[in-house]
């Protein structure tokens, strides 16, 4: 099959595009190095012609950004994508990006709507937290001999690799009739802040920073915290190394 892949130069899509190849699939890459850019919604149309699917995960981490590209690249992805014939459009998102009024995850959230209502053939999969960002969170929070987070957030790291394998063989399974919420990916094991920090430490070949747990203030940090708002339900398909495996194999 045909898939094209936008962002595949990134985290997930290079592991997108590494395991459809794996499977034999011939991939095209979208991104601003390649010539596309979904915001100024340039450059896709040529790649998606004769394109059985396309992989959307390009997007921005730029809070600037979040409604051209998080919002406006989803749906310049589905406009090419009814211009081109409707391949199957396979999405990534967050789990739990409707149960956190953060921005980023509202924009998140209004382009899996507007998936979801685009008629096509198209899978919205959700992810858990990958396990560099997991592992980038624990060090943003560590101030010295110090820890500090929001009491009571719990993460369930997931493996990127996973990930990007499961995207890869939605995008060339079934075509579904129209547009369907796919599956929630998450790490087979739930961790506090407390532990990711223990476990960094450990890592690092130092000794653990002291956690300290600043109580959460506002609906944001009560629904990443105390109401465990980012972990997956229990339909979510687990899967993937556990956090500590993919550590153990970084370099320090
Ligand atoms: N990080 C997590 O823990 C996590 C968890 C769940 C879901 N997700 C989702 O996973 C997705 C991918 O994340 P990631 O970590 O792989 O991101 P990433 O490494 O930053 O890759 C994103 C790619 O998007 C491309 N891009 C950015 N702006 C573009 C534009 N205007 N036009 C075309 N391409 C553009 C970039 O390539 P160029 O620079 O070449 O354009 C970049 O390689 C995101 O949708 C994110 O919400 C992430």
């Amino acid at each position: 099959m045909r898939v094209v892949v936008t962002g595949g130069l990134g985290a997930l899509g290079s592991q997108v595009v590494h395991h459809l190849e794996q499977d034999g699939h011939e991939t095209v890459v979208a991104s601003r190095r390649t010539g596309v850019d979904l915001e100024a919604g340039t450059g896709l149309d040529p790649l998606l012609t004769g394109a059985d699917a396309v992989v959307h995960t390009a997007d921005t981490t730029s809070p600037r950004r979040w409604r051209s590209m998080t919002v406006g690249g989803t749906r310049a992805v589905l406009d090419a994508a009814r211009r081109a014939g409707t391949p199957h459009v396979v999405t990534i998102s967050i789990v739990g990006c409707e149960r956190v009024p953060y921005p980023y995850y509202r924009a998140k959230r209004t382009a899996d709507e507007l998936v979801l209502a685009s008629g096509l053939p198209a899978t919205v999969v959700r992810a858990t937290q990958f396990h560099p960002f997991a592992a980038q969170i624990g060090r943003a929070l560590r101030l010295g001999p110090l820890a500090l987070g929001v009491r009571g957030m719990r993460v369930q790291p997931v493996e990127l690799s996973w990930v990007g394998r499961r995207m890869a063989q939605l995008a060339t399974g079934e075509v579904p009739d129209g547009a369907r919420p796919g599956p929630d990916l998450a790490g087979p094991d739930v961790l506090d802040l407390g532990e990711i920090e223990r476990l960094l430490a450990t890592h690092d070949g130092r000794r653990p920073p002291r956690f300290l747990a600043v109580p959460p203030l506002g609906a944001t940090m009560r629904a990443f915290g105390p109401q465990g708002g980012i972990l997956a339900g229990p339909d979510a398909e687990v899967g993937g190394t556990p956090f500590a495996t993919w550590l153990a194999a970084q370099p320090r």
